[in-house]
Parts: C-alpha cells; structure tokens; sequence
C-alpha cells in the first residue's frame, strides 16, 4: 500500500493515470495530482504528442514526475498495452481517471450509426475497458480509486444531444456498479461537471445557441476546468475515502438533485 502521510488530500507515492489529459479538464486534473505529489501517466491520442511533451515537461519543472502514452482508448490493444506501460514506467496503477470524451450536437433522425457509436465508444465503452485493464492489478494490491467523468446533461437530458446525454449517463451507472463491485479496497467514483471553459465548449464542438444556454446556471458562469481538477483530487485522495459510487456536481447550480 502506497506511503500515507498526514495530509489526506497527498498522493505522495502514488500512480495516476489520467484518459485525454492533454487539453481542458483532464489537463487541470493531471496537474492537480501531479501537485498533490503523484506520478501522472498523461494519455493522448498519437497527434497530440506535442501537447503532451509540453504538459510532462510543465510537471517537471513544477517539480513533479509525469510521463506521456498514446493510446486510442477505443480501442481494447492500444488500452492494454497502455496499461502494461505505465505499470512498468511509473509503477502500478493507483487512480485511474476517464476522462477522455467527445460530443455531438446533430437531431436525433440525422444521426447515423456510425455517430451513435463513434460517441459511444468513446464516452462509454472506453470507460470499459480502461476500467477493465486497470481494476485487475487494484483487485490484486487491494488499493485503488477510479474517477470517470461523466457530465450534468447525463442527468438533464438535451434535445440534438441523444449519444452524448445516453453515454454519459451510462458512466453513472457503470460507476455505481463497479463500485459495489469492488468495494470496500477499491472505490468507484464519478464527476458530472456543469459547463466548463474548454474546447468541448466552443463553436467547433456546438453551436453559439446552445453555448449561450449552457450559462443559463445560477453560477451564471463555466467552470474553470482546475475546479474540476480539485473535485478529482478530492476523489483521489484519502480524503474522500468514504465515498463510494457517487456523482459529485462541480456544476455551477445546473442540477441540484
Ligand atoms: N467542457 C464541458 O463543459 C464539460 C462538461 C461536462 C463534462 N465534460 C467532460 O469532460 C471530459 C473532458 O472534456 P473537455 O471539456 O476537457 O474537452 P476536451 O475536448 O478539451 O478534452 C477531451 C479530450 O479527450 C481526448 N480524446 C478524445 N477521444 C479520445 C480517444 N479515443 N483516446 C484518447 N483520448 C481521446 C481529446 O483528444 C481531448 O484531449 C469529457 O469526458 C467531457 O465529456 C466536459
């Protein structure tokens, strides 16, 4: 079991690794637990190498440890072989973050099959299968905390957003399974943000209308994505450790359930 120390929120000596770390949320995330004291695995896909190198290279001189590893998390090789990887690298996976995600906005009888699931899999069945090439090696040190993001539209629902509103409401309850899966050594947990400043939320991703309204929150604001990045430090951390299969909302007042 990793070295604890009195700080709850340390990851002093721990493994991270965090799915589409190289932009946005899984960026504030990755640099949260690398200054909570963890060795960060920055996953990216293979043309984001650059982005990747600047962000390991951003750790390093805050005085953290960090490495980068492609991998489509689609695709069950490139997640297995990435795992193996980083184990060897940074040592054995202690928090596993999917944060990786796509969206689309298209009406519902517009989309084709192949939109239902280019979304799918990434939003869903990649949370799958990094979950599933992870949870062994947690399973056999008895130690772990699994973090997906998930998103406050998968409780709210949106018309022109069917596949993404689908998937990640599917990550909640993928999360509250797993959870009871595997409790009490490993714990299971889930972040459904509000709207957040990133490139998910930008004209290339959706529409000006649709971005207006995504303010339309008693916070009357996005999120910065490092107030995500502290809600998954929180997950991480020992300080949460009596959370279990939960949902936790950094959203601004968007849902208050
Ligand atoms: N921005 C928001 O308002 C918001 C709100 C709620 C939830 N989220 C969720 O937060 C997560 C991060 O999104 P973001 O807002 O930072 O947007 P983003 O586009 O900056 O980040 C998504 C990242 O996932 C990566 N990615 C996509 N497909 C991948 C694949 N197959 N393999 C590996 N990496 C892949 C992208 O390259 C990108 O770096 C997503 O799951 C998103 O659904 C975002």
């Amino acid at each position: 079991m990793p070295q604890q120390n009195n700080n709850p929120f340390s990851l002093t000596g721990r493994t991270a690794l965090v799915t589409g770390a190289t932009s946005g949320i899984g960026r504030a995330i990755a640099l949260r637990l690398a200054g909570a004291g963890a060795r960060v695995a920055i996953n990216h896909l293979p043309q984001q190498a650059e982005a990747a190198m600047d962000l390991v290279a951003e750790i390093a001189a805050a005085g953290g440890k960090a490495a980068q590893f492609a991998a489509d998390v689609t695709r069950s090789p490139d997640v297995r072989g990435m795992v193996a990887v980083v184990e060897q690298t940074l040592g054995p996976i202690d928090i596993l973050v999917n944060n990786a995600g796509v969206i689309l906005e298209k009406p519902f009888l517009e989309l084709s099959e192949s939109d239902w699931d280019r979304v799918l899999n990434v939003d869903l069945r990649a949370v799958f299968l990094c979950c599933h090439a992870v949870l062994p090696g947690m399973v056999a040190r008895q130690f772990g905390s699994i973090i997906n993001i998930a998103s406050d539209l998968g409780y709210l629902g949106r018309e022109l957003y069917a596949p993404y509103c689908t998937a990640k409401a599917g990550v909640m309850g993928l999360t509250r399974s797993l959870a009871k899966e595997f409790a009490p050594a490993i714990r299971v947990n889930a972040i459904a943000p509000g709207p957040v400043e990133t490139a998910m939320l930008s004209t290339e991703a959706m529409s000006p209308e649709w971005i207006a309204k995504e303010k339309d929150i008693p916070a009357d604001r996005f999120a910065d994505p490092d107030e995500i990045g502290l809600t998954a430090l929180f997950l991480a951390s020992n300080a949460s450790r009596f959370y279990y299969g939960q949902t936790l909302g950094p959203n601004g007042g968007s849902v208050m359930p």
